[in-house]
């Protein structure tokens, strides 16, 4: 028996690199895994990839409208989330001055998720 078996997750940036390996992984372990990604192309072919227990929500995780959505599919798809991988993001390199608020948010609405 895997250690995910029955367990709902979700991966922000399931459709590459970390986030996609994570995911085959959580399906491999028994989990039903819902990822996302900007890229419409990309997603599909991630959950081509995966191809079973997975499910492909195209959005911006610092878009708090697509993460609102992404969460009423979830509830209404599975009514439950039990592990959260906030795995989406991409390194913007600058000094400690050139830090701006917007920049610091690119990629991230992690608090909404949790609520
Ligand atoms: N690789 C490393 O050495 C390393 C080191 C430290 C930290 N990390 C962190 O680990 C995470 C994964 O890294 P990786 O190397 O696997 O990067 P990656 O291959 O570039 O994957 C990043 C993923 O995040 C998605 N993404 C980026 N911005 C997004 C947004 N606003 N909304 C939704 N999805 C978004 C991308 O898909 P779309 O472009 O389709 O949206 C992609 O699936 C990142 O947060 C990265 O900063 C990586």
């Amino acid at each position: 028996m895997g250690k995910l078996e029955g367990k709902i997750a979700l991966v922000t940036g399931g459709n590459s690199g970390i986030g996609l390996a994570t995911a085959k992984r959580f399906v491999n372990e028994g989990a039903h895994v819902f990822i996302t990604g900007r890229r419409e192309r990309e997603l599909a072919a991630a959950v081509k990839e995966i191809a079973r227990r997975v499910t492909g929500v195209q959005g911006d995780t610092s878009n708090l409208g697509d993460l609102d959505r992404l969460c009423a599919q979830i509830k209404q798809e599975k009514g439950r989330l039990d592990v959260v991988f906030a795995n989406a993001g991409a390194a913007q390199y600058a000094s400690f001055g050139e830090i701006t608020w917007s920049s610091s948010r690119a990629t991230t609405s992690a608090p909404t998720i949790l609520e």
